[in-house]
């Protein structure tokens, strides 16, 4: 078998070379990405559609050759199988008719949810059928509470008002909530894995600042639920937690959900990255507007997240994802420095 560099270092097996992957690598910095996409008018259709969704996946790995593809969807994808309205406007983004009440809730449904999701499982075989053997192919949901802030507030939001509020004022309704996204999406990376996915990874993009209680109920107790599930069908493929701005919670969660690896934004310290990394593989942390700055600034400081995340396991990537404007030409240079780094 091909030994993926990406799945050896996750499970605690570093080499000499650093893998690397770059969140949203797969869209709109890349003007082949822009020429695909200019072929379907809805977002969610083109997430929908196999020949589109896997080109898209290929694309980045093609120009750049990174240890690993992230399938090409959304994270909104769940609450649209679950029968919210769901659609993206081009430039306001994901909109949603928003649940506010027990009737909002009532008329949710997980019966149609394969055969909703199919096309994306369909585009997960596609992928893993024309990846190299050497290169794995990532799997990915939106967390549970980062899903229910859109699903709640019916769109995206600064600081999560409707969500925080519903959660704490009616725990009984956004527990049935949270227990119904959580089945779901445990469902759903399960059948990626069950394509093809030879790795998946928890986007828990809205994780900062709650207060402990609601993070532990709302962020860590989901995560630890949806790997436990996982692991009693595939127990050693390998599950990334990435719980964005998490500050000092990051160390509970990642000693709490059962996670095979932790994503580190571009907040976490490199005193704390090498804690964790004391601990299980990391992942992580550039600026993305690093790369969006590119010259020296750029690669002075990959080689300083290289070098001090050196001692242990490391999959090198961003604290967040590409933007838009991102030149094709720094990333580029970015991912030639990466595979010539050595540990
Ligand atoms: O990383 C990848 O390359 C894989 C694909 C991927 C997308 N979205 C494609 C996408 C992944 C992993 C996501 C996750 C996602 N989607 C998150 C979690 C990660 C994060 O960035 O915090 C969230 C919060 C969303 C919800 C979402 N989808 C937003 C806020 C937007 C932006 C809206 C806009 O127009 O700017 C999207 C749309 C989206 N998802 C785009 C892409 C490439 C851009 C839309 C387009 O190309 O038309």
């Amino acid at each position: 078998m091909t030994k993926k560099l990406f799945l050896e270092t996750l499970t605690g097996n570093p080499s000499e070379r650093v893998p690397f992957w770059f969140m949203r690598q797969a869209g709109r910095y890349l003007s082949e990405y822009k020429a695909v996409r200019a072929q379907t008018n809805s977002f969610l259709e083109f997430c929908y559609s196999p020949d589109h969704a896997s080109e898209v996946t290929l694309q980045p790995i093609r120009r750049f050759g990174m240890d690993a593809a992230i399938l090409f969807a959304d994270i909104l994808v769940i609450p649209d199988a679950l029968g919210q309205k769901t659609w993206f406007t081009p430039g306001v983004g994901p909109e949603l008719e928003p649940i506010s009440d027990r009737a909002g809730y009532a008329a949710l449904s997980r019966a149609n949810l394969h055969s909703h999701l199919a096309p994306i499982y369909e585009t997960v075989r596609r992928v893993r059928a024309d990846l190299p053997a050497e290169v794995a192919l990532i799997g990915f949901a939106g967390a549970p509470w980062t899903v229910m802030t859109y699903m709640i507030e019916g769109a995206g939001s600064r600081d999560h008002g409707a969500a925080r509020t519903l959660g704490y004022g009616d725990p009984a309704l956004f527990g049935d909530m949270l227990a119904l996204v959580v089945d779901a999406t445990a469902d759903y990376l399960i059948a990626q894995i069950d394509a093809g996915a030879d790795a998946v990874q928890i986007f828990d993009s809205w994780a900062a600042a709650l207060p402990e209680p609601a993070f532990t109920a709302w962020v860590l107790e989901p995560a630890k639920e949806i790997v436990a599930r996982i692991r009693a069908k595939h127990a050693e493929v390998p599950i990334i937690g990435f719980p964005r701005l998490a500050g000092s919670q990051i160390e509970t969660y990642a000693a709490g959900t059962g996670i095979t690896a932790i994503g580190l934004d571009t907040g976490v310290s490199t005193k704390q990255a090498q804690a964790l990394q004391a601990k299980l593989p990391v992942q992580g942390n550039l600026d993305p507007y690093m790369v969006v700055a590119g010259g020296d600034a750029l690669h002075r400081e990959a080689e300083r997240i290289l070098t001090s995340l050196s001692g242990g396991a490391h999959v090198f990537n961003l604290g967040h994802g590409f933007v838009p404007h991102t030149p094709v030409a720094h990333v580029a240079a970015l991912s030639e420095q990466i595979k010539a780094f050595r540990r």
